[in-house]
């Protein structure tokens, strides 16, 4: 065990107020869902809102693919609302997957839905998706090796690590006009986020924003083009 600096600390604890401990039923989006202990609490986070708020205003499309799909909002709010015809989300806690998978069912999209307990991409299969997508934890924590709960690594991301893993490893699920985006806000921070992306061959731009307390965008990655 890493014994962790007093801010780090601070900072853990600041989020543990947020932990859900038991089975919880929640409303969120104008709909019923449940919250399975350690999993996003979604209808306390601005990040979730917007994260719908965004997603919405896409085109339709017919795959789509979540990275760390917490209690499952955004994957049964596409599939329901038609934005994707279906949908493959993943999340590395299995009690956020058991509550998608719950969720799912409740709102009768579980057959346009594959659900996943996987590390970033690690278990999904090779296919094609028209939208990558991760709400993803915003905060770092600069060379500290901190043994994360499955709760805090809704928040945490030490050193961008999965970060680094989402740009690099992407490409291989991205249709011909595929898009890779992240919804990320002003916690974390945003130099550092683009230039893992340039290092990966994307380049960033910022394509919706919100204030919301503090700051959310939608943050959309695309090939660098390297000179002629
Ligand atoms: C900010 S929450 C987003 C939850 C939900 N998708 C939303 O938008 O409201 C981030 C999610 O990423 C998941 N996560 C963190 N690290 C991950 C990793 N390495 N691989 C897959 N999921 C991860 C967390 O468990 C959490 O559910």
């Amino acid at each position: 065990m890493v014994q962790k600096s007093e801010e780090v600390s601070g900072k853990l604890a600041e989020v543990e107020s947020w932990r859900v401990q038991e089975a919880t039923e929640i409303s969120f989006l104008g709909l019923d869902w449940i919250l399975l202990p350690d999993v996003y609490p979604v209808q306390r986070s601005s990040a979730s809102l917007f994260a719908w708020e965004v997603l919405q205003e896409l085109e339709p499309m017919d795959n789509f693919l979540e990275i760390g799909i917490g209690p499952g909002n955004n994957v049964v709010m596409a599939a329901k609302s038609g934005l994707c015809r279906r949908a493959t989300g993943t999340d590395i806690n299995p009690n956020a997957v058991e509550s998608a998978r719950l969720n799912a069912e409740r709102h009768g999209v579980a057959d346009s839905l594959n659900l996943l307990v996987s590390d970033v991409f690690d278990s999904v299969d090779e296919e094609k998706f028209d939208l990558v997508f991760w709400n993803s934890p915003p905060v770092l924590e600069v060379n500290e090796t901190v043994d994360l709960s499955n709760h805090e690594r809704s928040f945490f991301d030490p050193g961008y690590e999965a970060h680094i893993r989402y740009f690099t490893q992407a490409r291989r699920y991205l249709a011909e006009s595929g898009r890779l985006m992240i919804g990320f806000c002003s916690r974390g921070n945003y130099e550092l986020l683009t230039r893992t992306a340039a290092e990966a061959g994307f380049a960033s731009e910022v394509i919706a924003k919100r204030p919301a307390g503090h700051e959310h965008w939608l943050v959309e990655f695309t090939e660098l083009v390297s000179p002629a």
